[in-house]
């Protein structure tokens, strides 16, 4: 069975996670656990995401699946990124057993908050970042009507883990399967900081 796993730092209180198609801070160890989570998984990411991604982060081992409704669009690596214009195309481009990677951004977390049954998220990772927000204009993205979603419909099943500003916490799906090993893995790095 399918794990969906989505993650997000958002910056407390109005849930922005954006701005000018870029993160508004620059952590660190923020970033660490990121890749330390994706590194080798099939992420699943935006256009506007995948192509705000350092290049050298983004062609390590991992599988990316690009959402984009221009099949034309040009990938960094044509064996390990693929493009897709819906979730029955990722559904058809995965095995049975697949886990895959929610990085975002807005549009996606929506999508598949909202999208097929099987890829709603099983597991957030909600990080959440106390701080200055660079370059603040009026092209910030928030995921507010995502996390009132995850405040509904998920519990949160581990204490903050705090560092550089940013607590960081494990949710699960309320009444769902959640599998064990996944979720050793994910407390694992958010507890090695
Ligand atoms: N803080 C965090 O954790 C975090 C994580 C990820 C991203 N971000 C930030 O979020 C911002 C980007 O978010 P965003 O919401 O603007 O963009 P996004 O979700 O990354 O990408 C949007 C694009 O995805 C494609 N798309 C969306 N829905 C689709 C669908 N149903 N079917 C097919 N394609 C679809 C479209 O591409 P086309 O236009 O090519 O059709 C759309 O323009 C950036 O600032 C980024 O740095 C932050």
């Amino acid at each position: 069975m399918t794990m969906a796993v989505a993650m997000w730092c958002r910056h407390k209180d109005d849930n922005i996670i954006g701005i000018n198609n870029q993160l508004p801070w620059c952590i660190e160890s923020d970033s660490k656990h990121f890749w330390d989570i994706v590194t080798n998984q099939n992420v699943v990411c935006g256009r506007k995401t995948y192509q705000s991604m350092p290049v050298q982060k983004r062609d390590l081992p991992q599988r990316i699946f690009v959402f984009s409704t221009d099949n034309q669009f040009e990938v960094s690596d044509t064996k390990k990124h693929l493009v897709l214009s819906s979730q029955k195309k990722l559904e058809d481009n995965l095995l049975e057993e697949e886990d895959i990677y929610i990085a975002g951004g807005a549009q996606i977390y929506e999508l598949f908050m909202q999208g097929k049954e099987k890829f709603k998220p099983h597991i957030i990772v909600d990080c959440v970042y106390e701080g200055e927000l660079l370059n603040i204009d009026e092209s910030a993205v928030n995921i507010t009507s995502v996390i009132n979603e995850m405040q509904k419909k998920y519990r949160k099943i581990t204490p903050d883990y705090c560092q550089d500003n940013v607590a960081s916490a494990i949710w699960i799906r309320k009444g769902e399967f959640v599998e064990q090993s996944l979720l050793k893995r994910l407390v694992q790095i958010l507890e090695q900081g």
